[in-house]
C-alpha cells in the first residue's frame, strides 16, 4: 500500500491507498484556526501542520488497521503551494519513508487534483477535461494518459474561482470560507437582478467581478436582505458563467467530450447543474476528493516516478514556478 501526506494549504491530510487504487483510510483535519482572519495565514497554518501532521498519519494506520510495516512506497506533495506548510508533510513523509528505506514519491499537487478521478471505486480515466476550481486555483486541463502532464487549456490571471467566491462572500457579509454560504444566500435571490462581468477570452479572470460587486455593495441598501440575495445569485452566477463557458470550450478545443471535476467549487449546486447540461459525459468525484486531500496524492503517486532511498533525501519543496504545469 501507499502512505501519502498532502499539507500545501490548510489541510492537514494523509491517505493509505492500496496498488490498484482503493482507498484504505482518507484523514482530513481542516484547521478552524484561519477563520477569524477571513483566509489562511501561512505561519498559522505551518504551524497546525507541525501539530497535527502525526496524529493524522496515526488516524490513517488506525482506521485502516495497517502500520508502517505494511507500507511499500510513501508519496507527499511537493507543490505548488505555501512553501511553510508543504514543508512539514514533505519532511514528515520523507523521514518515515527513510525510516524504513522505502521509495519516495514527491507528487505535484495540481496532478493529485486529476488524479482523485483515477481511485475506486469509480475510476474515471482518461481521456478528458479536468476543470480544478478550488481556493487555490482554477485550472482547465487536457488529461491524454496518466502520469504525462497535462495540456493548460485555461488558467486564471488572478484570482481563484473559490477565492472569488470567499472574497464575494466577505462582501456580503459572510463567514470563511464563504463559496458554500454565498451559494446558500443566492438561493433567495434573482440570478438575473443584476449583470456582472463573467471576464473575456480563454483565461479566467475574476478581478472586475469582485470590483463590481464591491461599487454594487456601496450603492446598495445593505440591510435589506433581498438586495444580498439578488447580488450573492448574480455573482455566483456570474462565476458559474465563467467556468461553464470556458469549460464548453475547452472540451471543443481539446477535442473530447468527458469533464472531470475537482476542486472544492466542485461542491456548488449551480455549477454542477450548468456542466452536466452541457452533454458531455461529467465525473464529480466525491466532495472529500474533490477537496484537498490525501488519497488523490497517492492515485497521482501509481503513475509517478519513485526515488530509491536515499536520492530524495535531498528533494525540496516549491511554492510554484516548477510543477508539471508551470
Ligand atoms: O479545494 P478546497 O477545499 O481548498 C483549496 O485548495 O483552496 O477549496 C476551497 C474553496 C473555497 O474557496 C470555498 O469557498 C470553495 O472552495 N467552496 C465553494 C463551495 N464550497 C466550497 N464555492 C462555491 N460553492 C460552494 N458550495
Ligand atoms: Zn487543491
Amino acid at each position: 500500500m501507499i502512505l501519502a501526506v498532502e499539507t500545501s494549504c490548510d489541510d492537514t491530510c494523509a491517505a493509505l491507498v492500496s496498488a490498484d487504487g482503493a482507498i484504505l483510510a482518507n484523514v482530513i483535519s481542516s484547521q478552524e484556526a484561519h477563520a477569524r482572519f477571513g483566509g489562511v495565514v501561512p505561519e498559522v497554518a505551518a504551524r497546525s501542520h507541525l501539530e497535527l501532521i502525526d496524529p493524522v498519519i496515526d488516524e490513517a494506520f488506525a482506521r485502516a488497521g495497517a502500520s508502517l510495516q505494511d507500507v511499500e512506497l510513501v508519496a507527499a506533495t511537493r507543490g505548488p503551494g505555501l512553501v511553510g506548510a508543504l514543508l512539514v508533510g514533505f519532511a514528515a513523509a520523507k523521514a518515515l519513508a527513510a525510516a524504513r528505506r522505502l521509495p519516495f514519491a514527491p507528487v505535484d499537487h495540481l496532478a493529485g487534483h486529476v488524479a482523485a478521478a483515477y481511485l475506486k471505486p469509480t475510476p474515471f480515466e482518461p481521456p478528458f477535461v479536468a476543470l480544478i476550481a478550488s481556493g487555490g486555483h482554477t485550472l482547465l486541463l487536457a488529461v491524454r494518459e496518466r502520469g504525462a502532464a497535462p495540456e493548460v487549456l485555461a488558467r486564471t490571471l488572478d484570482d481563484a474561482a473559490g477565492e472569488a467566491f470567499d472574497k464575494g462572500a466577505r462582501m456580503l457579509g459572510l463567514g470563511y470560507p464563504g463559496g458554500a454560504p454565498l451559494e446558500r444566500l443566492a438561493r433567495a435571490g434573482d440570478p438575473y437582478a443584476f449583470n456582472f462581468p463573467s471576464g473575456r477570452g480563454e483565461d479566467f479572470s475574476f478581478a472586475g467581478l469582485k470590483t463590481a460587486l464591491l461599487y454594487r455593495t456601496r450603492d446598495l441598501d445593505m440591510g435589506d436582505e433581498q438586495v444580498r440575495a439578488d447580488l450573492a445569485a448574480s455573482y455566483q452566477r456570474a462565476i458559474v458563467d465563467a467556468l461553464v463557458r470556458r469549460a464548453e470550450r475547452a472540451l471543443e478545443r481539446a477535442g473530447l467530450s468527458r469533464l472531470a471535476l475537482g476542486g472544492g467549487v466542485a461542491a456548488n449546486g449551480p455549477l454542477r447543474e450548468r456542466l452536466a447540461a452541457l452533454g458531455a459525459e461529467l465525473f464529480l468525484p466525491a466532495l472529500a476528493l474533490c477537496t484537498d486531500n490525501a488519497a488523490m496524492i497517492a492515485a497521482a503517486a501509481l503513475d509517478a516516478p519513485a526515488l530509491a532511498y536515499p536520492d530524495y533525501l535531498s528533494l525540496d519543496v516549491y511554492a510554484t514556478g516548477e510543477g508539471p504545469l508551470r
